[in-house]
């Protein structure tokens, strides 16, 4: 048995599954780098709290004296560098969550990678905390990292933070250089809203005021890190803020019962409270609190329950109660920060599927105020967004959804973008504020409708969207098929790309923002003209998948066709009739369509023309069957 075997043998091992209800429960997460001793500093706090087990620290024990950097001794670092060798290697980017118990609290650490690369799985740690202690090693002092940690604690709504001057062991215990270090971080974080500012020095690898005070700082008369941990008061944001409950589902087993089940967002409610429904402003009391263990007196943040009311109002999934004297906004556009978090860029403009709450509705990014370096905060302006970019944002959405801003709920306040097409997440935002610009332009009714307008010129409006390389033919077809429809009387019209950038357009370049944008518009123009009872066909590379689904959207499903002019490049490039292709493959044009720019064939348009096999003639005569078939009554 070796002396690391032996200490382990002789600690008793707590078991962290036991539950120690009446203690209260600290979330927080860690910042900083495998540089800056962030794995020994937690492996330390499992250690010092007994919390590691046996076999694990034999195993640490045989890798310290094989890997290890600590020479003789447990190199704690190495307890959590299974999860850091995945990391280095990219596979895993979660965010590790670590249990550990005290005599006086409960606490869930997370345990986040510290690269600007890992932005994102900060977010998601961050998103969930209380508390962050961000890492700095003493001989090195503040770095650009800390200050894009700091930066990103507080955009998360983190207000408290520890400070933890590590490996303050080599700096030979010296109090200037940990008062230094702890003045330059106070300063610089001053504007950053925390409510606590904690420094302590500590050496993760020999434990000095990490869970025991250090006798060799004697100049340090504050708490250990553990001290602090177990004795800050965080009070959890959620249960003092104002009653919030996104409706889950409207639980209605019979006639007799009708209640709301959801989670408690923040606040607390107890029966007789009165409540509101967020976006009608109808207001009710409630009647019971149910749970599956019977009826409660009180509910909070947290809890699950189904609530009753004293009268039957209209409440449906995804509607908010809230408390009536502190109501959330309700608006269908606000200012926002985002964390981008795909490998594609954000594209504004672009609909995604926005979810805040229970409830999930249509949105974009309509403009990017400003993207913020994490490390200087410094704003610029910014078309796009990459792969962990911060940025303000204005976000629109379809229609009005209630809110808090993120300051003073974190539950009401944050919101995920969500990719339509792979459902993923790719985004987490802030709500800053409401835009009223939005709120007070409200939808005019008109008592002259699209079938109205459609119906006098004596046709169905329709929106003909066709899509396919430059080159491959839509014009030309698109051009032989309103020639057709004319002549048989239709009202049409024909939007084409070459045309439209002359015109409206003429301030869009060829970059995935700006045809997005393109597109978006060309989609509320061909909107328009459906509205004003025309057949519209719009001829535009339209290369993304998305912007078709959202003009599809636009429009009305019943009342689109999508035309995928399929002509393959190598056709389309030996025809070239603008002589584009040539001076795209010679590099003088950048971002050419399915050269140097993608293009997202449809998956399942409603017609395929293939133009190799197919004379011009026949492809415009099967278009115009398209649009006059389906069993519609097209007779004037
Ligand atoms: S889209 O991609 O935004 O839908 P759009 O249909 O409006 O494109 O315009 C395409 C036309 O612009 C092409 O037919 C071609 O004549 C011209 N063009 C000029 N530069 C490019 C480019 N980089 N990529 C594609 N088309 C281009």
């Amino acid at each position: 048995m070796n002396a690391v075997s032996q200490a382990v043998a002789a600690r008793p091992v707590a078991d962290p599954l036991v539950a120690q209800e009446t203690k209260s429960l600290l979330r927080f997460l860690t910042c900083g780098s495998v540089d800056d001793g962030k794995s020994t500093l937690i492996g330390r706090l499992l250690y010092d709290t007994k919390l590691v087990f046996e076999d694990q620290l034999a195993a640490v024990a045989r890798d310290s004296r094989k890997f290890g950097t600590t020479g003789e001794e447990v190199d704690l670092a190495l307890l959590l560098d299974g999860l850091e060798a995945e990391r280095e290697q990219g596979i895993t980017i979660d965010v590790a969550y670590r249990f550990f118990t005290t005599e006086r609290r409960k606490f869930i650490v997370a345990d986040t990678p510290g690269h600007e690369q890992y932005t994102r799985n900060m977010a998601t740690g961050a998103s969930t905390s209380d508390l962050a202690v961000i890492l700095v090693d003493a001989r090195v002092g503040l770095v650009t990292q800390t200050r894009r940690h700091a930066f990103l604690v507080s955009l998360l709504g983190i207000r408290h933070v520890v400070l933890a001057v590590n490996k303050i062991d080599l700096v030979d215990f010296s109090a200037e250089v940990f008062e230094r270090i702890a003045g330059e971080f106070r300063a610089f974080t001053k504007d950053f809203g925390f409510e606590s500012v904690e420094a302590v020095p500590v050496s993760a690898r020999f434990g000095d005021n990490v869970c025991s005070r250090s006798t060799r700082t004697p100049w340090y008369d504050g708490p250990t890190l553990l001290e602090h941990l177990e004795a800050v008061e965080v009070r959890t944001h959620a249960a003092a803020a104002p009653f919030r409950m996104s409706v889950q589902w409207v639980n209605r087993p019979d006639l007799d019962f009708r209640g709301f089940s959801g989670t408690i967002a923040s606040g607390r409610i107890r029966p007789g409270d009165a409540v509101v429904v967020a976006k009608s402003g109808t207001s009710a009391r409630v009647a019971r609190i149910v749970t599956w263990d019977g009826d409660l007196d009180e509910a909070e943040a947290g809890e699950a329950v189904t609530i009753t009311l004293d009268r039957e109002i209209d409440v449906s999934r995804g509607d908010v109660l809230a408390d009536p004297r502190a109501r959330p906004a309700v608006a269908d556009r606000f200012a926002a920060r985002l964390v981008w978090m795909a490998e594609e860029p954000l594209l504004p403009g672009r609909s995604y599927l926005i979810k805040c709450g229970t409830r999930t509705v249509a949105g974009s990014v309509m403009t990017i105020r400003a993207e913020i370096d994490v490390n200087s905060f410094v704003e610029r302006p910014a078309d796009t967004l990459a792969l962990n970019a911060v940025a303000r944002v204005e976000v629109a959405l379809g229609e009005a959804i209630a809110f808090d801003p993120y300051a003073e709920n974190r539950e009401t306040g944050a919101f995920i973008l969500i990719d339509r097409l792979t459902n993923a997440t790719v985004a987490a935002g802030m709500i800053d504020h409401a835009l009223r610009r939005a709120t007070n332009v409200h939808a005019q009714a008109l008592d002259v409708t699209r079938e109205a307008r459609a119906a006098q010129k004596g046709q169905r409006a329709k929106v003909v969207w066709f899509t396919g390389l430059s080159g491959s033919g839509k014009s030309t077809i698109a051009n032989r098929v309103e020639a057709a429809l004319h002549a048989q009387g239709r009202h049409t019209f024909l939007l084409d790309g070459d045309n439209i950038r002359h015109g409206l357009n003429k301030d869009l370049g060829f970059s995935d923002a700006d045809r997005v944008e393109n597109i978006r518009r060309v989609g509320e123009v061909a909107r328009l003209m459906a509205d004003a009872g025309l057949i519209v066909l719009v001829s535009f590379i339209s290369p993304f998948r998305a912007e078709r689904a959202m003009a599809r959207e636009t429009i009305g499903a019943g009342e689109f066709l999508e035309i995928f002019v399929d002509t393959p490049l190598e056709v389309c490039e030996t025809r070239d009739v603008k002589g584009l292709y040539a001076k795209a493959r010679a590099g003088a044009i950048p971002n050419f369509t399915g050269i140097s720019s993608p293009y997202e064939p449809p998956e399942d348009p409603d017609l395929r023309l293939d133009t190799a096999a197919t004379s011009l003639e026949a492809a415009a005569e099967a278009v115009v069957a398209a649009i006059l078939g389906g069993g519609e009554d097209w007779s004037i």
